[in-house]
């Protein structure tokens, strides 16, 4: 598949078939994360895959501390105590919920059940945690979200969906104590893996903003 083509068909996908994901493509798929470009080479990411019996238990796992409702938040923030959101974000950011809303809706889910399926990784078969040594530096998370991108796409070209998500690292604990994330490593992101199914939910298309209103040229 051309490049362009699987930059404007890639969309993320939030409800998966149980077929597992053969190794083959999960390997081709991570091959292409850590071909991505990385401050220095360092290449900072390190990609922990999660499937099988290590999935259903991490699931049970989220369910119950979600049912303690102790969630210690998010360690990556994707806001900032010191500035304000930018308006225009949050505007974006709300109309990707009421889309995805409705959406839900079409398919027969209730919003509270659309947030819950996060914790499940609506029902994808297999999990990547993606994790950074916090030595690199905040700033070098900006590589692995290229390996991130590399990765999300080649799965597109194979035929597969994928979901990239912070939500579940609301209960990083869980996380850190069942792979061994120490605290020395920032949990960066979780991708949700596998087969579409062809449910209303994955026909959902986000939007963008127009390019003039975000670039510019000089001269
Ligand atoms: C860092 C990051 C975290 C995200 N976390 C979640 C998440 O927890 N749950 C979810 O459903 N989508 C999550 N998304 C997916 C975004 O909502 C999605 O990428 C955005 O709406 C654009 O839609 P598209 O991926 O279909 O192009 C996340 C995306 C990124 C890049």
């Amino acid at each position: 598949m051309e490049v362009k083509a699987a930059i404007r068909g890639r969309r993320s996908i939030r409800d998966f078939r149980p077929e597992p994901v053969p190794r083959e493509l999960l390997e081709t798929i991570l091959q292409a994360a850590i071909h991505a470009p990385s401050n220095s080479n360092r290449q900072p990411w390190e990609y922990l895959v999660i499937t099988g019996a290590r999935l259903e238990e991490l699931k049970s796992a989220l369910a119950q501390a979600m049912k303690q409702g102790v969630s210690p938040g998010r360690e990556l923030k994707t806001w900032d105590e010191a500035w304000p959101m930018p308006a225009e974000g949050n505007r974006r950011a709300g109309e990707l919920m009421a889309g995805l809303v409705e959406s839900a809706g079409k398919a027969g889910i209730k919003p509270a059940e659309f947030v819950s399926g996060n914790f499940r990784f609506f029902n994808a078969p297999c999990v990547i945690l993606v994790l950074m040594d916090k030595g690199y530096g905040y700033g070098a998370l900006v590589s692995v979200g290229a390996g991130i991108e590399n990765l999300l796409l080649c799965a597109y070209d194979l035929g597969l969906g994928s979901c990239w998500m912070m939500m579940p690292l609301q209960y990083g604990e869980v996380f850190r104590r069942r792979f061994g994330a120490p605290e020395s490593s920032y949990l960066v992101s979780v991708i949700a893996l596998g087969y579409p199914t062809d449910s209303e939910i994955n026909r959902f298309k986000s939007s963008r903003d127009s390019l003039e209103k975000v670039a510019k040229y000089y001269p």
